[in-house]
């Protein structure tokens, strides 16, 4: 198939455009670059840089590829922090720029979509692991744009047919040799954690370690960027057979702040010193998933399911790419 993959340049999307091409896809990638690397676009993918606000560059993007069987839209402002600062680069900017990308879509025929989504759906779950059957309760502004484009989904399914899947995913995590995880201001624990192995920081601060888990720092399900990209691939590939579907995507199992960094000098060999400082607003507890759903229903296996493997793929890329991407 022929997929468009928006935000193709940035850190889960670029992974996922690697891993379509390897399985004989075709990939066009849209992206603005405004926090994507030009470098992290796989060579063998087509390359547009444009903006999901430009209704007109989206108009000429479709009539230059008329044969587009399917969208990935990772495209997004992603940060949970952020979005409590800046609401409406989040409920406004997501929203349009997916509504944006939606019309385009149906206006050029285009039937299948997947997005992706987050566990930031879940603020207040009443089991964990976490399921699909969870109630949503959007936990930022972040949250509730992904909400938001699950209901535009919702509505252009029963309104022209589109099939759908969202992908809820957890804490995406880990690199391939090739491509990384680099944002820049940096947030996310485990490349925070790396730049201390390299000296390029003195010590990690922990958010909080007073959280009611057995050692008082918060619990997340990490999850390889990778085994994420195959997921998107099995629900592209089941759509047409199984119509639209909503699926939680983790490991199943939760690791402490403490346990990531214990983990992280493991691999490493380094002695990662850690403070701890006040709390992050806006960090949940726990956060584990039930991916039992995606597990039965497309056979997805995680490659890389323990969190150790994760970082020493993660540590690889960093050590080799100190400054992470040029561009
Ligand atoms: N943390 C620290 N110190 C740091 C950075 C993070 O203690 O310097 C902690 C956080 O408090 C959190 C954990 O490490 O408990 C993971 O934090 P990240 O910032 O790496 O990731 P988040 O869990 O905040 O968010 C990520 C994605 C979101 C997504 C969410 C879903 O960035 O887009 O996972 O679980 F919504």
């Amino acid at each position: 198939m022929k997929i468009l993959v928006t935000g193709g340049a940035g850190y889960i999307g670029s992974a996922t455009a690697a891993e379509l091409l390897d399985a004989g896809h075709q990939v066009v990638v849209f992206d603005n670059l405004s926090q994507g690397h030009r470098e992290a676009v796989p060579p063998a993918a087509t390359f547009i840089q444009g903006d999901l606000a430009d209704r007109a560059a989206l108009a000429q993007l479709f009539a230059a590829h008329p044969d587009i069987d399917g969208i990935m839209h990772f495209a997004s402002y992603t940060l949970v922090g952020e979005s409590m600062q800046q609401p409406l680069l989040y409920l406004r900017d997501n929203l349009v720029n997916a509504a944006n990308l939606l019309e385009a879509a149906v206006a050029a025929g285009v039937r299948r979509f997947i997005l992706s989504s987050t566990a930031n759906l879940f603020d207040d779950p009443a089991k964990m692991p976490i399921d699909e059957h969870e109630r949503i309760v959007p936990g930022s502004p972040y949250g509730e744009s992904k909400f938001f484009i699950e209901r535009l989904l919702h509505w252009f399914e029963r309104i022209y047919g589109l099939r759908y899947a969202c992908m809820r995913y957890f804490n995406a995590s880990g690199d391939t040799p090739e491509r990384g995880e680099h944002h820049d201001p940096e947030t996310h624990l485990i490349p925070l954690i790396l730049q201390v192995a390299l000296g390029q920081r003195e010590q990690i601060t922990i958010f909080g370690n007073d959280y009611p888990t057995p050692d008082g720092t918060c619990i997340r399900d990490y999850v390889h960027v990778v085994d994420l990209a195959q997921a998107h691939i099995l629900a592209l590939q089941a759509l047409d057979r199984l119509g639209s579907r909503k699926y939680n995507l983790g490991n199943g199992s939760g690791f402490s702040v403490l346990e990531v960094i214990e983990a992280a000098r493991k691999v490493t060999g380094h002695p990662i010193p850690h403070v701890v400082g006040p709390r992050r607003a806006g960090d949940p507890a726990i956060l584990v998933a039930s991916s039992e759903t995606i597990r039965q229903e497309l056979g997805w296996q995680p490659r890389y399911p323990d969190i150790e493997s994760i970082i020493a793929t993660a540590w690889e890329w960093h050590r080799s790419h100190p400054q992470g991407y040029t561009h």
